[in-house]
């Protein structure tokens, strides 16, 4: 359903609304991708919406590399497998085996299909942090380039591009990590100096699969009315626009 203009008429005429709607509410995981190049213009394109994010005191603490050569992302592909294995590995081992680390692996097959086909991705964006004094590469700092990474993927999304937003290398930051080389493995790959924080890494293409609808929770189990616990009694769990469908 399509909202009700404000009487300001800044908002989008209602098919744009709906076309916004539908890129987010369809703005799913894409871990496989066709044998097809992504030609310059639509690259440029998805990089130009990217960097119109908001950031504190409009830093812009951001630096995106851009791979396409096939040996390069041969190398990321396997970095990004041997991500996973310290990941499977972690699971496996973990005090809380049992129910938890059994949904964990679940989770987790859906993901791994990407470390049979990252490599096989024609682009992937390595979205990087560059941290200033103030701002540094904590949860806040993150906070400034984390915006312009959902621009990425809306952008890419709204052309019809698949991707998949990853940080694999932040399993160097646990605090029982016994591994802190992949975020170090990345840098070399890649030439990224070593005070400018790899914050995600996305492989972009043209879908295989099909981006379907998101499965969230509605909105009514995750909002409250002015104070923490009471319950939102909005409209919740709106149809997508019988148009957005298709
Ligand atoms: C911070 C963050 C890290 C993620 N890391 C990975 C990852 O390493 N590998 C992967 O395949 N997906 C990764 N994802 C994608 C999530 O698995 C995905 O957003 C979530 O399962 C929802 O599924 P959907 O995209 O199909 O709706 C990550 C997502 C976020 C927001």
């Amino acid at each position: 359903m399509t909202p009700t203009p404000p009487p300001a008429q800044e908002a989008l005429p209602g098919a744009a609304v709906d076309a916004v709607s539908h890129c987010m509410r369809t703005l799913r995981s894409v871990r496989r991708f066709l044998p097809a190049d992504v030609d310059q213009a639509t690259i440029d394109f998805v990089l130009e919406h990217t960097v119109q994010a908001g950031s504190a005191k409009n830093r812009q603490p951001w630096r995106f590399v851009v791979v396409r050569d096939r040996g390069t992302m041969a190398t990321l592909g396997g970095w990004y497998r041997r991500g996973w294995q310290v990941m499977a590995t972690r699971i496996r081992t973990s005090p809380d085996a049992g129910a938890a680390a059994a949904e964990h692996m679940r989770q987790m097959r859906q993901g791994l299909a990407l470390t049979e086909h990252l490599a096989s991705a024609p682009v992937a964006v390595v979205a990087c942090f560059v941290p200033i004094p103030r701002n540094p590469a904590n949860f806040f700092g993150g906070a400034s380039i984390y915006p312009a990474i959902q621009n990425l993927l809306l952008a890419a999304r709204a052309v019809g591009l698949g991707a998949t937003l990853t940080t694999i290398q932040s399993l160097d930051m646990l605090e029982d990590s016994d591994h802190a080389s992949l975020t170090a493995e990345l840098r070399a790959i890649l030439g990224i100096p070593a005070d400018v924080v790899p914050a995600a890494v996305i492989p972009l293409g043209w879908p295989a699969t099909p981006f379907g609808e998101t499965r969230r929770q509605p909105v009514h189990a995750v909002a409250y009315a002015e104070r923490w616990g009471n319950p939102w009694a909005g409209e919740t769990n709106l149809a997508l626009a019988g148009d957005c469908r298709a």
